[in-house]
């Protein structure tokens, strides 16, 4: 029998809501427990407008999972734009089949896949073919960053609804950067959205970028829920 390869897609109410500092410290996390870790991320745009003190994503991701920065994307692009207009722009349009076919090659012989999107579900890669689509194509669970604060119940869930659409198994829902001391609204969202989302939510607190930092920060969160959920479905 072939071992079970549990696979979670991080995805995101928006662009800028935590999805590569959630992905960093769960692939970052894993990798301490001694799992072989493969970090996936289809497409990387904005490189020419980095963030000030952090690399671009797929640098990041491949950091945390001891790889290499070309082997978790297929394709990088300069403008800060959503991946279909950023291929369109470059004169060369994203293929699914052929990003579906590098995430497979960098999963092959890992213990767990964890991808980040780019934007959320239903950021265009190709014409009609979505975020959503690629996390299905690769059969991955899926997990929703999203702000802690006013705005967040509407946006987790309409992705949580977009992801349920198309028959991807929601396996929870991470508020980042969780305050220190949250107020009113911010306890009162995580609530609401487990509720009427119904789906578990958990939280991550404010952490530094570098390896060590994220690994500490991923160890707070519910990774053995998350890896039993998504293997029994691999
Ligand atoms: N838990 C957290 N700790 C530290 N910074 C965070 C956290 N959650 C979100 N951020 C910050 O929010 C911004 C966007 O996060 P990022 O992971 O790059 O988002 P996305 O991948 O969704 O575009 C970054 O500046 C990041 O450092
Ligand atoms: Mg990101």
């Amino acid at each position: 029998m072939t071992p079970a390869q549990p696979r979670l897609f991080i995805t995101g109410t928006d662009t800028g809501v935590g999805k590569t500092v959630v992905a960093a410290a769960t692939i970052a996390a894993l990798r301490t427990r001694g799992l072989r870790v493969a970090a996936i991320k289809p497409v990387v745009t904005g490189l020419d407008e980095p963030e000030p003190g952090r690399p671009p994503d797929h640098e990041l991701l491949a950091a945390a999972a001891g790889a290499d920065p070309a082997d978790v994307t297929l394709r990088t692009f300069g403008p800060a734009v959503s991946p279909h207009l950023a291929a369109e722009l470059a004169g060369e349009p994203l293929e699914p089949s052929a990003l579906v076919a590098a995430a497979e090659a960098c999963a092959a012989g890992a213990e767990v896949v964890v991808g980040e999107g780019a934007g959320g579900l239903l950021v265009p890669l190709d014409g009609a073919y979505l975020m959503r689509d690629y996390a299905r194509d690769l059969a991955m669970d899926v997990l929703i960053a999203a702000r802690p604060g006013l705005g967040t119940i509407n946006h987790t869930l309409l992705t949580i609804e977009a992801a349920r659409a198309v028959g991807l198994y929601v396996a929870g829902v991470v508020l980042t950067p969780w305050p220190e001391e949250p107020g009113l609204v911010e306890r009162s969202n995580r609530v609401t959205i487990a509720s009427l989302g119904d789906v578990t939510v958990a939280t991550l607190a404010q952490t530094g970028t570098s390896v060590a930092d994220l690994a500490r920060s991923g160890a707070t969160l519910p990774l053995d829920d998350w890896l039993a959920g998504a293997s029994a479905r691999s």
